[in-house]
């Protein structure tokens, strides 16, 4: 099917140039519309019953159908030829679960605490750009389902709505990722705008010196900087290097950055056990392990087989997160049984959001729930307190 010059029609994508085609070429016409009821059958599946959707897997499927095509690549893909991204996901497949049988218990209990705040499950949202690009509401709706769940959300710099229309939008706890930018007052001002607003942390990205090399952005000519409204920086467009460059942060950073905030600082995007150590001597209160959804360097190591080196050298001195390629409850559950205190997720955000909005990403965190709190179960847990090392054997 050709891909150029569709439209979007209530949420669905019409391939105008297909369906000139298609009228005029009975052979094409067959594929077309084979490939249409298909859509339609993929739509109705969204817009009735969420029964059909119960797996995050069904919501990536569909999520495709509502997302211009460039998006689409934007969103899924890795850099260079994809290698963490796919490492993402198959590292957890050599991790199995020791579970134990007759164990006393009954409901089990995730609530948990994130740097002190409650929420009801140890998966939260990851800062992720432009949510505008899934859904008309963004950030707000993200935030809404994620308050639905009872967990937080990061908001990520470049979001497509102000962090304050968030923050008011729904009562999720929050916390502000910070990209940095070269005039640093301009930074000073958004962190502290974020406190005000009732952010609880602030999230530093630490692996985006540079943007990755994501080959699939390059070949369908997809600007991230185009598609962005920058909600949180009104006026930019009058000054483009004054806001959109980058700068690259160092362990300065985070020492100028306690100097124009007093919340917890997170670093977000460690992968060795000697940054970890360097984060905790600069007095960080959180680490993200995450190679930033295989987007940055590829074959860097995949987030959950760097998780156990720094939860070693940490030693418990602050909390450590793990993001990238949790899609199932008994990936929640190796993380937590190597020594994450919680995990985040990315991606799988998007296509709720996208094919349900708020609702959407209410649900497909509810999917994460009932399969962690079933696999606690069949592995013998009724509580994230008994959770540890013996659970999990590498093979
Ligand atoms: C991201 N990520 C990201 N990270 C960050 O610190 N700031 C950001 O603005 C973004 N933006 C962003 C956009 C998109 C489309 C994706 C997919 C990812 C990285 C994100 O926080 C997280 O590390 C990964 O998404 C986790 O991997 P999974 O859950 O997507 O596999």
């Amino acid at each position: 099917m050709v891909n150029e010059n569709y439209t979007q029609k209530d949420g669905r994508r019409l391939f105008e140039e297909d369906k000139l085609r298609a009228l005029a070429d009975p052979e094409f016409r067959a594929i077309y519309e084979a490939e249409s009821s298909k859509k339609r059958t993929m739509a109705s599946i969204g817009k009735g019953t969420q029964m059909e959707l119960i797996n995050l897997s069904n919501y990536e499927t569909l999520a495709q159908n509502h997302i211009e095509p460039a998006a689409w690549d934007f969103i899924q893909g890795g850099s260079d030829d994809e290698v963490t991204l796919r490492a993402n996901r198959s590292a957890f497949e050599h991790i199995w679960l020791r579970p134990r049988m007759l164990v006393k218990g009954s409901a089990s209990n995730l609530s948990t605490t994130v740097l002190g705040t409650p929420v009801s499950m140890p998966i939260l949202v990851a800062p992720v750009a432009n949510h505008g690009l899934a859904h008309p509401e963004g950030e707000c709706a993200t935030a809404q389902g994620a308050a639905l769940a009872h967990t937080l959300m990061t908001v990520s710099t470049f979001s497509t709505r102000s962090l304050e229309d968030i923050a008011a939008s729904a009562n999720a706890p929050l916390w502000f990722q910070l990209y940095l930018y070269r005039n640093l007052e301009v930074s000073a001002w958004v962190v502290q705008r974020a406190e005000a607003a009732g952010y609880r942390a602030i999230v530093l990205t630490a692996d985006l010196p540079r943007l990755g090399n994501r080959e699939k952005d390059i070949r369908n000519n997809f600007s991230l900087l185009s598609h962005l409204d920058l909600a949180n920086f009104p006026g930019a467009e009058a000054e483009e290097n004054h806001y959109y460059i980058p700068f690259t942060p160092t362990w300065e950073t985070l020492d100028w950055l306690k100097t124009v905030t007093s919340l917890p600082i997170l670093l977000k995007g460690i992968l060795t056990a000697e940054d970890a150590l360097l984060a905790l001597e600069r007095g960080v209160s959180g680490i993200i392990v995450s190679n930033h959804g295989g987007r940055q360097l590829d074959s860097a190591i995949a987030s959950i087989d760097a998780l156990p080196e720094i939860v070693e050298a940490v030693a418990g001195r602050c909390e450590v997160y793990l993001d990238g390629g949790i899609r199932r409850g008994t990936d929640v559950l190796k993380a937590l049984a190597l020594g994450a205190r919680a995990v985040l997720i990315g991606r799988p955000i998007f296509w709720g959001l996208a094919v349900n909005g708020a609702e959407g990403v209410h649900h497909v965190l509810e999917i994460l729930r009932a399969e962690l709190e079933l696999a606690m179960i069949l592995s013998g847990h009724y509580s994230l307190d008994t959770i540890d090392r013996s659970l999990v054997k590498y093979i």
